[in-house]
């Protein structure tokens, strides 16, 4: 482990590097504990650059043990080897020149999963953001790009596989029943894209032709037997590739492209040029083992990954500050793939949730930073929500405000003009700037400012004139560093519903700018009028979602019910929706805690009824609507001094009014949304049974007995039925027979099929309540939990710390004492798995007084350990800045 230096990371300091490095070549002999590594690379000094300065390469835990310059061996008086650099003096004054580096790693004790490690008997790496430096000495940062060839050698018979970017160049038998395989990447790329695989993997081949008539391979590798389970991600690969060149006009680059699935991996996946690697979890799949939620993912993931082939690949960052150029362009490609694959609206209703739930807190919390941070002590620790969802939300807004003629136009000039480097956030803006002619200098606050906006609006209107005012304000809190903000450029797009339920349309606007159905907010206050309005609107706003703000404005009842009829933007009918069940479920949790009568407005059931039954939506929207905000979204709208206990019990109130309520229509969408025949994973199916179970979950809270949850699980004939009768068995039933009898069958059906295993760890690690913590604890010593997996790690610790609010914020801070003695034994094996889980402590300080006690001191703990890697160290130490 990299013990922390303290040290940080400025922008600012910005500079190229010295020298540019014109090729790579490297040559692997694989050994589980002994690899060796020969990097051959070629430089030139740049211009200007004077010839005594050294050359500095980077490194992390390695140990030099030859070093050649021009092919001669270097006198040891002109380099420095430390195990985090290797500084080369008196270089060749003629350039270029070449350095030839040999270092040993040790695969088989590479536990953090970074650099070259081994994961079921396979070689595999990851080299994102820094671990290239843990192979071999290295320029390691994104703005250096070399071509690189690659030479790998390894034991034939346990790696017949091997892989690396590129296109294969040839291969062959080699000494001692080792083989030998040579790859060549063309395309320039920073290290963090190198990969390497090597062992002994099942594969699923099939072709793509691409829109110029050239034939792809395509090849995804698994582990034996388990090949009929990534048929899904092929089919979502080849929809990826597909959608990429008629929606952006990218067309794939190389003659091959592979996927390979690993067990052991920190991270979702990873884009590798030519050869991405995945979590397992985000490749396999079948009805019998995957959810429709897993199937939905793996599609995201595999697009995702593919389309970062250019945005990321071959236009890369120019330095790790400009993450979100890659992650949150790509993330927002991934998004539109998956809403024109699936249902647009249900998609955006499911985006924003995301964002409200794991953004939102991030941005109003300790570890809240711009979307472009100007410093970081920890790079690993910036792959945040934030630079992934709000970096989405930004280039998401940049299309609102251009439209899509511009924006196109913009991201066309931004894949011509800077294809094969690594560029920066203002290089993006530009290309919009010069495609559209707008001025983005006030937008692009959104990259600099954190924290989430807050519009107020209030509204009148006037009869005798037909005019409507809508007075607007913003403000943007204060963050960690940033106390001063200036207003920003928020894009709200808005609608005048009327009595009839047709939408005005205004005859004028005053006040500011408006471009189609977008209002352009750009002062701190600014007051609209619109005129030609015969009757009292209703005003729907931030329709879409259209801009990441919270907004303030007060509606009545009456007026949400009407934008949840008529708004012909489904997502604003949702919202609208949500935001009738709000003040119920905060009000619910007050009263709870006040040990005073829940009662739940019969305009909100009737409202959640009406679109539940209403058979010209979509069943996957109807279900959406019947999900109420989570004990997460009440905690964070109440803003503060938070008791976990009562907000679950007030909502928990609310859904029991519901249910009985909607007995009759939760009956009836039983019944309906029932399907016939065999399991299809697509969106439409999917949406059917998402409705079914929802009127389950309602029926079983009506009932109160386990009877028909356990009767839909014996019945099910899916994963995503069986999760969900297992998991409202478990959750509202603990101590029964059917639950017990359930999660037994479960495992004994599953038993050995890690992905599945994982979901049995995770839905005993969200049972609430007191009983939480001991179930969690008892669930370690079961030889199933494996504590260097890291998917095991997150679906039982992770899980319990994030998504179980009662169970895990106990009154009396058991809680946090265990996860701090989790932290503390993960660190040393993986810090960015500790680090990561360590964040779902971000909104300790807004829980009531007697939790943030005792939040605070098992934090204090952590911090006072005495070696902490800088993962968990930046995280802890903002955390109680
Ligand atoms: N770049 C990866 C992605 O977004 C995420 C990742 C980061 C994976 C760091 C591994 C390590 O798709
Ligand atoms: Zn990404």
């Amino acid at each position: 482990m990299r013990t922390d230096t303290g040290q940080i990371v400025h922008l600012a300091d910005y500079r190229p590097t010295d020298f540019v490095l014109e090729r790579v070549d490297l040559t692997f002999e694989l050994d589980p504990t002994n690899t060796k590594v020969e990097a051959r690379l070629i430089f030139h000094r740049r211009e200007g650059v004077d010839p005594s300065v050294p050359l500095v390469l980077d490194g992390d835990e390695l140990t030099l043990s030859g070093l050649l310059i021009d092919q001669s061996e270097a006198p040891a008086s002109r380099y420095d080897a430390t195990p985090e650099s290797l500084t080369i003096r008196d270089l060749p004054a003629e350039t270029p020149f070449e350095v030839t580096v040999t270092t040993f790693i040790n695969p088989e004790a590479n536990s953090q999963l970074m650099g070259l490690y081994r994961t079921s008997g396979v070689y595999c790496t990851q080299c994102e953001a820094e671990g290239f430096r843990r192979i071999t000495y290295f320029p390691d940062r994104p703005d250096v790009l070399a071509p690189y060839t690659i030479t790998i050698i390894a034991d034939k018979a346990a790696n017949p596989v091997m892989l690396s970017n590129g296109n294969f160049l040839g291969g062959g038998d080699y000494d001692e029943g080792r083989h030998f395989a040579a790859w060549f990447d063309p395309h320039p790329k920073p290290a963090y894209l190198f990969a390497l695989v090597a062992g002994d993997l099942g594969v699923v081949e099939d072709t793509f032709t691409t829109m110029s008539g050239r034939d792809v391979k395509l090849r995804i590798y698994v582990e034996h037997g388990k090949e009929p389970r990534a048929a899904y991600a092929m089919d979502a690969l080849k929809r990826s590739m597909k959608w990429d060149e008629e929606r952006f006009g990218r067309e794939y680059d190389l003659d091959i492209f592979m996927i390979v699935a690993v067990s052991d991996f920190n991270m979702g996946a990873m884009e590798n040029k030519g050869l991405n690697v995945f979590n397992d979890k985000y490749v396999l799949a079948d009805p019998e083992t995957a959810t429709d939620q897993d199937y939905a993912n793996i599609e995201a993931i595999i697009a995702h990954e593919y389309f970062h082939n250019w945005t990321g690949n071959r236009i890369t960052c120019r330095d790790w500050f400009q993450l979100c150029l890659k992650e949150g362009l790509t993330v927002y490609r991934d998004h539109e793939f998956s809403a024109d694959q699936r249902s647009r609206a249900v998609k955006r209703v499911a985006e924003v949730r995301h964002l409200k739930s794991e953004q939102f807190p991030e941005d109003a919390g300790p570890l809240a930073h711009p979307v472009r941070p100007t410093k970081y002590r920890e790079i690993n620790n910036f792959y945040t929500t934030t630079v992934y969802e709000k970096g989405s939300e930004v280039t998401r807004m940049i299309a609102t405000l251009l439209g899509s003629k511009d924006f196109k136009a913009g991201m066309d000039l931004y894949f011509e003009r800077h294809d094969g480097q690594a560029v920066t956030v203002e290089d993006y803006l530009k290309c919009f700037e010069d495609a559209s002619g707008r001025d983005l200098e006030q937008f692009s606050l959104w990259y600099h400012q954190a924290g989430t906006p807050l519009v107020t609006a209030s509204s009148s209107y006037d009869q005798k004139k037909g005019t409507f005012t809508l007075s607007l304000e913003q403000m943007l809190p204060a963050t960690p560093g940033q106390s001063n903000k200036e207003p920003m450029h928020i894009p709200l797009s808005l609608a005048l519903i009327l009595d009839n339920g047709q939408i005005a349309a205004p005859t004028a606007v005053k006040g500011g700018e408006m471009t189609g159905d977008v209002l352009h907010l750009t002062e701190r206050k600014q007051t609209f009028t619109f005129s030609g309005i015969s009757s009292r609107p209703v005003l729907s706003l931030n329709r879409s979602f259209s801009a990441p703000i919270n907004l303030h404005f007060d509606q009545t009842p009456a007026d949400l019910a009407h934008i949840a009829r008529h708004d012909t933007d489904l997502f604003a009918r949702w919202q609208a929706l949500t935001d009738l069940a709000m003040p119920n479920l905060m009000q619910a949790a007050r009263d709870a805690r006040e040990g005073r009568e829940i009662t739940c407005d019969p305009a909100l059931t009737a409202a959640l009824l009406e679109a539940a039954g209403d058979e010209a939506l979509e069943p996957a929207f109807r279900a959406q609507v019947l999900t109420l905000p989570s004990e997460a979204d009440i905690a964070r709208e109440l803003g503060g001094n938070n008791d976990p206990d009562a907000i679950h019990a007030g909502r928990h109130a609310i859904l029991s009014a519901i249910a009985r309520e909607g007995n009759k229509t939760f009956l009836r969408l039983f019944d309906e949304m029932k399907i016939a025949g065999p399991y299809a994973p697509d969106a439409a199916s999917a949406g059917k049974r998402a409705l079914r179970n929802s009127a389950l979950a309602y029926l079983t809270y009506a009932e109160g007995t386990p009877a028909r949850a356990a009767q839909a699980f014996a019945a099910a004939d899916n994963m995503t039925d069986v999760a969900q009768a297992l998991t409202l068995l478990a959750h509202r039933f603990p101590d029964s027979a059917e639950a017990q009898g359930a999660l037994d069958t479960f495992l004994k059906r599953f038993d050995g099929n890690a992905l599945v295993i994982d979901k049995w760890f995770s839905i005993q690690a969200t049972i609430p309540g007191a009983g939480a913590l001991a179930r969690v604890k008892a669930l370690m010593e079961n030889p199933r939990f494996v504590s260097t997996n890291p998917n095991r790690v997150r679906s039982l610790i992770g899980t319990f710390a994030f998504g179980n609010p009662t169970g895990f914020n106990r009154p009396d801070g058991e809680g946090y004492r265990f996860l701090a003695e989790q932290i503390l034994s993960i660190d040393p094996k993986n810090p960015q798995l500790a680090a990561r889980i360590l964040t779902s402590m971000r909104s300790w300080r807004s829980l009531e007084p007697q939790r943030a006690d005792h939040a605070r001191s098992a934090l204090a703990t952590i911090e006072r350990a005495e070696t902490l890697s800088t993962d968990v160290r930046d995280i802890v130490e903002r955390m109680l800045k």
